[in-house]
């Protein structure tokens, strides 16, 4: 599907989107209420340099891409606040999806050893906080991020009691338009006993353009400085 159909499918049209103005009609959405609220200077780490990890799913290049414009805009923040910062991009490694083969026993090590297990692992098992990064594909996370997401599966309790944050951007500026995620993401916050500690749900943000000009990307530098 084309960029045009793409647009008539999901029922935006591109004079809308532009009128609309990347985030100024988000920002007037529930979810993007929530992600606004970037945490109380120091009240997430306690004051203690915290160990992060970056999970970027783009396959777009780091100049084209909307979603690691946000999570760069993060990484500049939660760097200037002190704190350590592991980027992986998902869509520029080698990995492979769970093959559920179970060889792990949820316990490790993982029968593949690619990116996920050699490089990204030992990063999120000591990782304080880590960040959900993805475009809207369908109305979920990119495959990029599922990939690495069911290879939690490997270390599903010991990824226990993390700190989460999600940022998603997506074409569409619906206010509909990231409920699916975002309900997923409840869930998997839930399941994974974390606490989610930020979000920014970057609707009607298509183009580097649209999400260089919208509210979005000082909403993630805000959540990263002030952690
Ligand atoms: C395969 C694919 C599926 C997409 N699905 C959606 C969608 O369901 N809803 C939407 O609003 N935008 C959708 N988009 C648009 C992207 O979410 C949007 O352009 C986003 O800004 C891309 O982020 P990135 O540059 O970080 O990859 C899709 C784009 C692609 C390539």
């Amino acid at each position: 599907m084309n960029r045009r159909n793409f647009l008539k499918a999901v029922g935006t049209g591109a004079l809308t989107l532009f009128l609309s103005g990347c985030g100024l009609s988000a920002l007037a959405d529930e979810k993007n209420k929530k992600s606004a609220a970037a945490p109380e200077k120091g009240s997430v780490s306690g004051g203690k340099n915290m160990k992060i990890v970056v999970l970027n799913s783009s396959p777009h290049s780091n100049s084209e891409s909307t979603s690691k414009y946000l999570s760069g805009r993060f990484t500049e923040g939660a760097k200037s606040a002190g704190h350590e910062v592991f980027v992986f991009d998902a869509a520029r490694e080698e990995t492979h999806p769970c093959s559920g083969c179970d060889r792990c026993g949820m316990d490790g090590p993982c029968v593949w050893k690619d990116a996920i297990e050699d490089n990204l692992m030992p990063k999120m098992l000591e990782a304080d906080l880590l960040v959900l990064v993805t475009p809207l594909y369908y109305y979920g996370m990119s495959a990029q991020l599922k990939t690495i997401v069911d290879r939690f599966y490997s270390r599903t309790e010991r990824l226990h009691g993390k700190k989460s944050i999600i940022m998603a951007t997506a074409y569409n500026s619906a206010d509909w338009t990231m409920e699916a995620l975002s309900a997923h993401y409840d869930t998997l916050v839930r399941y994974m006993e974390w606490q989610d500690v930020g979000q920014v749900w970057a609707t009607g943000c298509g183009s580097r353009s649209l999400v260089e000009r919208s509210a979005f990307g000082d909403m993630a530098y805000n959540i990263g400085a002030n952690l």
